[in-house]
């Protein structure tokens, strides 16, 4: 990719060990990674419910419209046994920041990849799957959807070196209100497979 794509190649991405058949959970059994299908609804709004305060937690209808709008920004682990142990998804918009109508909107030609919803099974965190799970899905997109330039998300303080240890940068505070506590914009540039974001440059000296 070009010089101001933001990415580089040459194994700069952590997600080449996040993939299909590599450790789940930080250290048992494979990875199982897939799509949503619409019979996932009830495991993924009872997850979601149980991850996020009731006035932030995605309604089901919410989770549903994406599944079926936006399937390609959506992905989901399941362990051997097909339980689900967390998933990733978002939706696509032609605006360069996240904003809060992209939650509810998807263009499917919009080069923003909003990122919604991050959630491990609360049995399974602290074990590595999160970052896996985000390496894999930036993995996956990178790979099948084609225009999307960025991707973004909103967090809360304490998660932002979550997301930088897979090349996020920090934006700064968002505009965006959402429940109660206030949200930081993270941004990361959308590389081909084998390709990872390049570090921020340093100022040059005067
Ligand atoms: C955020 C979440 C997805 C992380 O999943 P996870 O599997 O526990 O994350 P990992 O084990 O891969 O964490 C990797 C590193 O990220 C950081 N991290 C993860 N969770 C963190 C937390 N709650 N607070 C601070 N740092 C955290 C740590 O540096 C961690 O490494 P360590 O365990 O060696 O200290 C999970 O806690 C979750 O589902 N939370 C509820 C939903 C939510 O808030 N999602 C994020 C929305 S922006």
């Amino acid at each position: 990719m070009s010089d101001d794509s933001g990415c580089r190649r040459a194994g700069a991405t952590p997600s080449a060990a996040a993939g299909s058949g590599v450790p789940a959970d930080g250290a048992t059994g494979p990875l199982r990674l897939r799509r949503p299908r619409p019979e996932d609804l009830e495991a993924l709004a009872a997850l979601e419910a149980r991850s996020y305060p009731p006035d932030e937690a995605a309604p089901r209808e919410v989770l549903a419209d994406r599944i079926a709008r936006a399937p390609a920004c959506f992905l989901l682990a399941e362990g051997e046994d097909g339980a689900l142990l967390g998933f990733v998804c978002g939706t696509r918009s032609a605006a360069p920041t996240l904003t809060h109508a992209s939650m509810r909107e998807h263009d499917p030609a919009g080069a923003s990849l909003c990122i919604h919803s991050v959630v491990v099974d609360p049995a399974h965190r602290r074990r590595g799957l999160g970052r896996r799970l985000v390496a894999a899905y930036l993995e996956r997109v990178g790979r099948d959807l084609s225009g999307v330039e960025r991707v973004l998300l909103i967090c809360k303080q304490h998660l932002v070196g979550f997301y930088e240890q897979n090349g996020f940068r920090l934006v700064g505070p968002s505009s965006v209100v959402h429940g109660r506590d206030p949200w930081f914009e993270m941004r990361r540039p959308l590389c081909p497979a084998g390709e990872g974001p390049r570090p921020p440059t340093a100022p040059r000296q005067a």
